[in-house]
């Protein structure tokens, strides 16, 4: 059997990563068809060598673009390499322009989709991710929500239950499978001269977030006023939009708030676990504060993961400096005691499971 793989961005190949394990594991071959939405080290290359996954087979090199053009030329070059691959099965990821291409492309050639963390819905069609979640768990066959909330909004959209499997997410299998690396190898907190519990994370880099100079400005005046009330350094590393919008919008970043290049994966776990607040706009960063017991303030209006609210984990407080204090007072003293609600961190397997990637797909027979 074989399975194709698109991806293009930081968090697919950290959330893929451990289906293209599992994948291996069963003997399953695969191909990888990277879009290079992504394609700074930091973003991109890191991850795969820090993973320990062999160098995606393509790489489209489409780079930055309008939505459109960056789409419309992934779609031309998954389509091709497709047809060279045939493969049984083709994987994407969340909801980045690359997801999008993958599902278009595989569903125009009739090949089965598989869409893995469906169902998530921010209800805020200002959000690029939000237009590219709906139309790809419209496009594609199976459909892997990581909760029993979000396959029910899959429902009441009218997708057939056959095609839905709740699986938990993928982000847990990989932060199960590096958490106890991440504390051993990394020197995150000793190279930025860090005690644990006594600094704070922050990630910013959405679209609508640091795009609009008095939202960004706002969002970095009000962590730092969050922060210094505990005399706390905050630790920032710059996505590289966020990068291009400081320099445009001559935004000066608080002092309390240390800017650093962006982290590969055990460093900046090692920091998420032992921060004592974590702010961020990020999806993939309310999971894995939620999963890791770190208390987690979101710099949006909503979140597609209200699971991690649910838990205590996570409050969402928008934009407004006043805002961001009240969400930091109110989330600081949690102990990180919750239910996890992503699943067992075996997501990998059910949903090879769920494709019949069991046993008999070996194409090699165990030894006797
Ligand atoms: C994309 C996803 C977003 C996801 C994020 C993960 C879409 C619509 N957005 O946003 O959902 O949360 O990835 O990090 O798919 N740039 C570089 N180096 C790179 C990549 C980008 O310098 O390797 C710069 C370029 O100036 C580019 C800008 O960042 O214009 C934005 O990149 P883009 O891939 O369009 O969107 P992201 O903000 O990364
Ligand atoms: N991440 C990382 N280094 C950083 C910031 C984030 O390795 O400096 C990882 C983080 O652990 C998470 C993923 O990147 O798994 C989240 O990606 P991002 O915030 O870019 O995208 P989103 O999840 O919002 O789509």
């Amino acid at each position: 059997a074989t399975a194709a793989f698109v991806l293009g961005t930081r968090p697919e190949i950290i959330k893929l990563a451990p289906v293209i394990k599992e994948c291996d594991r069963r003997d399953v071959s695969t191909i990888v068809i990277h879009t290079g939405q992504h394609y700074s080290k930091s973003l991109d290359t890191v991850f795969f060598r820090q993973l320990d996954l062999a160098p995606p087979a393509v790489n489209l090199d489409v780079g930055s673009g309008s939505h459109g053009e960056q789409t419309g030329e992934m779609v031309i070059g998954i389509e091709q390499h497709l047809k060279d691959a045939d493969p049984d099965v083709l994987f994407v990821q969340g909801d980045t322009n690359s997801t999008l291409a993958g599902a278009l492309a595989g569903s125009k050639l009739d090949i089965e989709v598989a869409h893995i963390e469906a169902g998530l819905r921010s209800y805020d069609r200002d959000m690029p991710e939000e237009r590219n979640r709906i139309i790809i768990d419209h496009a594609v066959d199976h459909l892997y929500p990581p909760t029993g909330e979000t396959a029910n909004l899959l429902r009441e959209e009218g997708i057939s239950d056959n095609r839905i499997t709740v699986t938990g997410n993928t982000i847990v299998d990989a932060v199960m499978a590096y958490d106890d690396t991440s504390s051993s190898v990394s020197s995150i907190l000793a190279d930025l001269d860090l005690s644990p519990g006594e600094f704070d994370l922050l990630t910013a880099h959405r679209a609508e977030n640091v795009d609009d100079r008095d939202r960004f400005a706002n969002i970095l005046f009000g962590v730092a006023a969050a922060a210094t009330r505990r005399e706390n350094d905050v630790i920032y590393p710059v996505h590289p939009r966020a990068k291009d919008r400081l320099e445009e919008f001559d935004l000066s970043v608080p002092d309390c708030i240390r800017t650093v290049e962006p982290l590969d994966f055990f460093d900046f776990l090692r920091l998420e676990s032992t921060a004592s607040l974590v702010f961020t706009d990020s999806g993939g960063v309310q999971e894995e504060t939620c999963v890791l017991g770190t208390p987690c303030v979101t710099l949006r209006n909503g979140t597609e993961r209200p699971e991690t609210v649910f838990a205590g984990a996570n409050c969402i407080v928008g934009h407004r400096p006043d805002d961001i204090v009240a969400g930091a007072r109110q989330m600081r003293p949690k102990v990180g005691d919750w239910e996890l609600p992503f699943g067992d961190g075996n997501a990998s397997e059910y949903i090879l499971d769920d494709l019949g990637f069991d046993a008999s797909h070996r194409t090699r027979q165990p030894q006797e």
